[in-house]
């Protein structure tokens, strides 16, 4: 939690202090949208998995559960203040009017990545799947709020 506010903290200042070419409205959205890809690259074999349309590989899932838990803590940085517009985005204003319950959000889904790796370790098949829905559900509850569909 402590690192969320400190990495929040860093971008309020980095944008009161004038924003560096890099960190351009456009630049920002470009890098949550590629943030999100690569969420979205890992996380879908993994869905093909627990819906049984591909093999169950305990390795594969590890592996890339362990990107997804390490991609989340660099979500943040890419909804800096000042990036809801500048380029196409499915991002809702709706996320700076209401940035606790964004941060909440996103919190939940490091928790449940987080919670994923550890279930990986434990090699669980069942436990595991049960936790990638959960995993899902954070994903949904974060969409259906604050991004266009
Ligand atoms: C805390 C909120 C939040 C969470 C959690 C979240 N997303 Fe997103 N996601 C967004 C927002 C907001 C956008 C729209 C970004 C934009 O267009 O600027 C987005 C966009 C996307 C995109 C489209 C990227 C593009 O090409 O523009 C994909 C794919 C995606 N998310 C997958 C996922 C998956 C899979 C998960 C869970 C494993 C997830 N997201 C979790 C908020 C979230």
């Amino acid at each position: 939690m402590a690192v969320w506010r400190a990495m929040w903290a860093l971008a309020a200042a980095g944008a009161a202090l004038g924003a560096p070419a890099q960190t351009k409205p456009e630049a920002v959205i470009h890098y949550r949208q590629s943030v999100m890809t690569l969420i979205g690259w890992n996380f879908g074999p993994l869905a093909t998995m627990v819906k049984g349309k591909a093999a169950f590989d305990a390795r594969e899932f590890a592996r890339r559960a362990e990107r997804l838990e390490a991609l989340a803590p660099q979500i943040l940085e890419g909804f800096a203040p000042g990036s809801d517009k500048g380029a196409e985005t499915d991002a809702k204003p709706e996320i700076w009017s209401d940035f606790d319950g964004f941060k909440a959000r996103l919190d939940d889904f490091a928790e449940e990545a987080r919670k994923l790796v550890e279930t990986t370790h434990a090699g669980d098949e069942a436990q595991i799947k049960e936790q990638f829905r959960k995993l899902a559900a954070s994903c949904k509850a974060c969409h259906d709020k604050y991004k266009d569909d």
